[in-house]
């Protein structure tokens, strides 16, 4: 019976860690990490998604604000915003919740946002660092699926790694961080035939495909680490992943569950990015603050990529 991999238990321990340096750092750089969500529209799953986001930030001592937008905007106004907060220094971190009306270009849109305080690591230039292995913000939620996998104590190095999905927000970038820990890495998605042949094989699978139970015992090697960041509503109005749960906890050797498993750990890097760009700014100082933002990053756990 697999071991149930517990994403709420891990995000609190990495939140706490926040919490407890964000007063060392109010002490020394006379500000607390800030960040600015913005939201365009009312969209009620949204709207529910951006307030945890704030209130989780202020709970640990940052100083968040969201910036509610009307949906009928034009794509010019919303990104002269942007540009106001990419010149303020107070500002460390900007996200802009999507998906954005249809009159607007989310491209342009998460490419108007500075390279240093696009915490949800999805404008071009970071996802180019990503890809080059130099320094950028990795997104938030395959930092988190590398984070609930190391915590199984599984070494991923030399492991063959499955990832099924090839969104630019989950799918590709866990593959890169995947390949980054050494991991062999598949990418399989809609069109591969023949998934079952290459599911049974991963030793870590990571599936993102937004589809109920698509991946069922017989698609799973024993002992596998099973990954599911999948969350849809079912017809019954349950929130459910990608994995058939019930079947596969016989067959793995972990697992997560929806909801607890990948959602709480996107949300506790989404702080762990705001450290890193409010330390990356602060850094930038002195040679001093320097040494101190090298020291907070250790005890928060720095991000290899
Ligand atoms: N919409 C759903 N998830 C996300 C996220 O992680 N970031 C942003 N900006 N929008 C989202």
């Amino acid at each position: 019976m697999a071991e149930i991999i517990d994403g709420k238990k891990l995000g609190e321990r990495i939140k706490e860690k926040i919490r407890e340096q964000i007063p060392l750092l109010e002490k020394q750089y006379g500000r607390r990490p800030s960040l600015y969500v913005i939201i365009v529209g009312d969209d009620e799953g949204s709207m529910r998604y951006v307030n945890n986001k704030v209130n989780t930030a202020n709970s640990l001592g940052m100083d968040a604000r969201l910036i509610t937008l009307k949906s009928n905007i034009y794509e010019k106004e919303l990104i002269n915003i942007i540009h106001v907060l990419n010149e303020d220094p107070l500002v460390d971190g900007i996200m802009v919740q999507l998906p954005l009306p249809s009159h607007i270009n989310e491209d342009h849109v998460v490419d108007a946002i500075a390279k240093d305080k696009d915490v949800d690591g999805f404008n071009s230039l970071n996802v180019g660092s990503l890809w080059q292995g130099t320094h950028g913000i990795a997104p938030c939620t395959p930092k988190g699926v590398i984070q609930l996998i190391k915590t199984t104590g599984v070494p991923i190095s030399g492991k063959f790694a499955v990832i099924v999905g090839r969104s630019n927000i989950v799918g590709k970038p866990v593959a890169k961080l995947l390949l980054d820990e050494n991991a062999t890495v598949a990418i399989a998605h809609t069109g591969t035939e023949n998934l079952k042949a290459i599911t049974s094989l991963a030793d870590i699978l990571v599936v993102a495909a937004g589809q109920e139970k698509l991946i069922t015992a017989d698609m799973v090697k024993p002992g596998a680490v099973v990954i599911d960041v999948g969350i849809t509503r079912n017809a019954e109005g349950k929130v459910v992943g990608d994995v058939d749960f019930d079947a596969v906890k016989g067959i793995a050797g972990f697992i997560t569950p929806v909801p607890g498993g990948v959602g709480p750990l996107t949300i506790a890097m989404l702080m762990k990015n705001t450290m890193e760009c409010f330390l990356n700014h602060a850094e930038a100082h002195s040679d001093v603050s320097k040494l101190w933002a090298t020291i907070i990053k250790a005890r928060i756990g720095g991000h290899k990529q």
